[in-house]
């Protein structure tokens, strides 16, 4: 059964040089499908253990093992290392089961795969002590992150970057004080109704899941709605969300009766949202249409964009940026973005509140853009955030706009690069 999960991370492996996306090309295999939770948990793990530490790997294997092998075997060797090295698989364990992989290659490719991984196994201490953890990161993303905050703190962010995700779940308020979350779901309070836990185990099997009393988000994606929430304390406001899905936020918005008008593009994610939403049984208008062809007389109270973003801030749960080749079309993401915000513009009422959010700390797709569409909008103004209006939680402020980082609730595993700013239609008050 530990071969058959190895030889599926290895067919994965072989493949994945020409997708771009860890749940396409791990959910989809074909023998993933059929494993245990367990074992697909192991592959999942396993794999994006791989692809986080891609670049420190490469540099281990390229230095124990002098000659050009061809990708497959370099594939078991990654296999391999990423056990040895970053899990708790035995050393013994890997190295025999790489090595029965790399049989079919022949004697003398067996030979070889056996004493690469038994001198890593006899360097291992050495070999972690010299780790460069930030190594692993772009240096478009490292560079950018030291621009905007400082070397130290780059460091700690590509640090936290490397760990394995946990997991927060947001409890309805109604439901939070009336049961022991943290021991019904084993994990620990953060802040307001979130609950952090470790990220193993079936989601589906968790207590109250079917009766739909929580879902998953993540602590720093909570903020634009506490903001919204805050801002308008009393009354309902009418709210037009723009890339809703799966819906972490819209079932936040929910929460407070919030009127909402959720717009996705995705068909795929729009359905995930409605399933969230009909297990938490809320109801929204949802509109799955590209919000840059929708048309609407209506005027909105608020309008919510959480943005198509490089989700630099999310490195650890979605590590498929490290390890891709495809260049990230940055000016691409910026265009949608900035095309995104300046149609929502019209839909605000005067004195409106816009709410922009994207999962990256990079400048130009967060602060950058804000104050571009500021300079070519007269009319809108930057409301600058301040502690209260997000319940004084751990995060930067800098010149009014939030910055969740890898840092803020360091000692309870940190938070995403999340970022938030927002503007209001009409003078500031
Ligand atoms: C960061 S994700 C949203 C996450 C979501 N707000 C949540 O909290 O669960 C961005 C979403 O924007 C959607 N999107 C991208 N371009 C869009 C467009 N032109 N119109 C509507 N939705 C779009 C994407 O399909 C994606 O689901």
């Amino acid at each position: 059964m530990k071969l058959c999960t190895r030889k599926i991370c290895f067919d994965i492996l072989n493949t994945a040089d020409v997708t771009s996306n860890h749940e396409r090309i791990i959910d989809k295999h074909k023998n993933f499908t059929d494993l245990n939770s367990r074992d697909k948990a192991f592959v999942k793990v396993l794999i994006l253990t791989f692809f986080r530490w891609n670049r420190s790997i490469e540099k281990i294997i390229n230095k124990y093992s002098k000659k050009k092998s061809e990708k497959k075997i370099i594939n078991i060797l990654r296999i391999a290392v990423t056990q040895i090295l970053f899990m708790r698989t035995a050393d013994y364990s890997a190295v025999n089961i790489s090595v029965s992989l790399s049989k079919k290659f022949g004697s003398s490719v067996s030979r070889f795969v056996n004493a690469i991984l038994r001198q890593v196994c006899r360097d291992k201490q050495e070999i972690l002590k010299s780790l460069k953890r930030e190594e692993n990161i772009p240096d478009w993303i490292f560079k950018n992150w030291k621009k905007n905050f400082s070397s130290n703190s780059a460091v700690k962010f590509a640090h936290q970057s490397l760990k394995e995700p946990f997991l927060d779940i947001k409890v309805k308020k109604e439901f939070f004080k009336k049961k022991n979350w943290s021991k019904l779901l084993n994990g620990k309070p953060l802040f307001g109704e979130l609950i952090r836990k470790n990220n193993s185990g079936l989601i589906e099997e968790l207590p109250f899941f079917s009766a739909g009393y929580w879902w998953i988000q993540s602590a720093a994606s909570t903020i634009p709605v506490t903001i919204i929430e805050n801002y308008f304390k009393k009354g309902s406001p009418k709210v037009l969300e723009i890339g809703s899905a799966p819906g972490g936020k819209t079932l936040q918005l929910c929460e407070n009766n919030f009127d909402v008008t959720a717009v996705e593009i995705s068909k795929k994610r729009a359905v995930k949202l409605k399933e969230n939403l009909s297990r938490t049984k809320f109801n929204v208008k949802l509109i799955n249409e590209d919000f840059n062809k929708w048309k609407s007389r209506q005027k909105y109270d608020c309008v919510l964009i959480d943005a198509p973003c490089s989700g630099s801030g999310v490195i650890n749960k979605q590590p498929d940026i490290l390890y891709f080749k495809r260049k990230l079309n940055l000016e691409n993401l910026i265009s949608r973005q900035e095309k995104l915000l300046k149609k929502s513009l019209r839909f605000l009422r005067k004195n409106g509140l816009l709410v922009y959010s994207v999962c990256s700390l990079i400048s130009e797709e967060s602060k950058d853009i804000i104050y571009k569409i500021l300079e070519n909008n007269k009319d809108f103004s930057l409301l600058k955030l301040d502690g209260k209006l997000i319940n004084n939680i751990q995060v930067k402020i800098i010149d009014g706009m939030i910055y969740s980082t890898p840092t803020c609730y360091q000692n309870k595993g940190g938070m995403d690069g999340f970022f938030v700013s927002c503007i209001i239609k009409g003078e500031k008050n």
